[in-house]
């Protein structure tokens, strides 16, 4: 690191400035880290692809400033779909939809829809003001992680987990802890209903709220959309994750506070309700880990709020070990 200290604003005018220039750059949203690249450079966005070893057949969210950039990359916009992002953007919301000629294949894994989303993290909008005064156009993100592994919510997460194979003139913004902790709700907007593909902080309820509209669940049979975070197993520790309420000593469990810790059993956390919960499942998976611990026991939360993303990512997460 050559720039020891630097103003907030040059912070953020380098990072707009790197990425133009083609190099990665991790910043924080709302949500968890991502790992963004011009979304209109086809060698960045490869190095993306290789730095997460992720399959090039798994598509990725671009991400922008405001909603004034989604007629760039989408072409067919339902009004459920303009609603929706009148009333939920900025924030922890993804809409699935047809794409323009824009949206090359580098970035769709080769299908005909792209996902958008503009986040509402002050640093990752500014950052995403300054890169589009440069002429940019949209910021492709994913999660700041190897493929298949839990999501990053903190700048230590991205620098022990990717730092090894970033470059040197890439870089990770600090922004902070993630406010929310897991991934954004996404939404398949490409048919006459909307469906959720992946749950979040934007609940069925509050899209159901919104829109007059029949929502459809994803039931994962179905739909032929490739997405990893839709793939039975993903977000997984090392350790082996386990839905219980009966540690053994030496295991580690997260539970509400109100749950006791059992002898010997290795509390990772214990948040007072869903919204703690959500924001610092990923940290004790992680903690989980650092401490080598083989098995982690999860007692999920009620399903209300953001409760059904917390089931859906620890479903998720205990899937590969069962
Ligand atoms: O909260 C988030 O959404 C974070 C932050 C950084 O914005 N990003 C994120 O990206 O979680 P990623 O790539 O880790 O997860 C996005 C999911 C993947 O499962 C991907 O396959 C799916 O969205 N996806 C992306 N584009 C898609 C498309 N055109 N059609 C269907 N699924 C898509
Ligand atoms: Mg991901």
């Amino acid at each position: 690191m050559f720039n020891l200290i630097s103003s907030p604003v040059s912070i953020i005018k380098g990072a707009a400035e790197s990425l133009r220039e083609g190099n990665l750059v991790a910043f924080a949203t709302e949500t968890v880290y991502g790992l963004g690249a011009d979304a209109e450079n086809k060698a960045a966005i490869e190095r993306v692809y290789r730095v997460k070893n992720r399959p090039s057949s798994h598509p990725l969210i671009v991400h922008f400033s405001s909603i004034e950039y989604l007629y760039q990359w989408a072409s067919t916009i339902p009004k459920f779909a303009i609603d929706l992002a009148n009333f939920f953007w900025p924030g922890p919301l993804t809409l699935i939809l047809p794409k323009t000629a824009l949206a090359k294949s580098y970035i769709t894994g080769g299908q005909g829809n792209i996902a958008v989303r503009v986040p509402s993290h002050p640093q990752a909008l500014s950052i995403l003001t300054e890169f589009e005064k440069l002429g940019g156009r949209g910021v492709a993100a994913p999660s700041a992680n190897r493929f298949g592994k839990v999501s990053p919510t903190s700048f230590q997460d991205v620098q022990s987990e990717l730092g090894k194979y970033l470059s040197k003139n890439d870089q990770i913004i600090d922004g902070g802890r993630c406010s929310i902790g897991l991934e954004s709700t996404i939404i398949d907007c490409t048919k006459s209903m909307p469906t959720v593909l992946r749950p979040g902080a934007i609940t069925y309820e509050m899209i159901q709220d919104l829109l007059d509209i029949k929502i459809n669940h994803f039931n994962g049979s179905t739909n032929t959309i490739k997405a990893s975070g839709l793939m039975k197993s993903h977000y997984s520790p090392s350790a082996k994750v386990i839905l219980s309420n009966e540690p053994k000593p030496g295991d580690g469990f997260i539970a509400l506070a109100e749950f006791p810790t059992p002898d010997k059993v290795i509390r990772l956390a214990s948040p007072t309700n869903n919204e703690e919960f959500a924001r610092t499942l990923y940290s004790a998976l992680r903690l989980a880990d650092e401490l080598k611990l083989t098995h982690v026991h999860i007692l999920p939360p009620s399903e209300k709020n953001i409760g059904a993303a917390i089931y859906d990512r620890i479903k998720k997460a205990s899937y590969s070990n069962n």
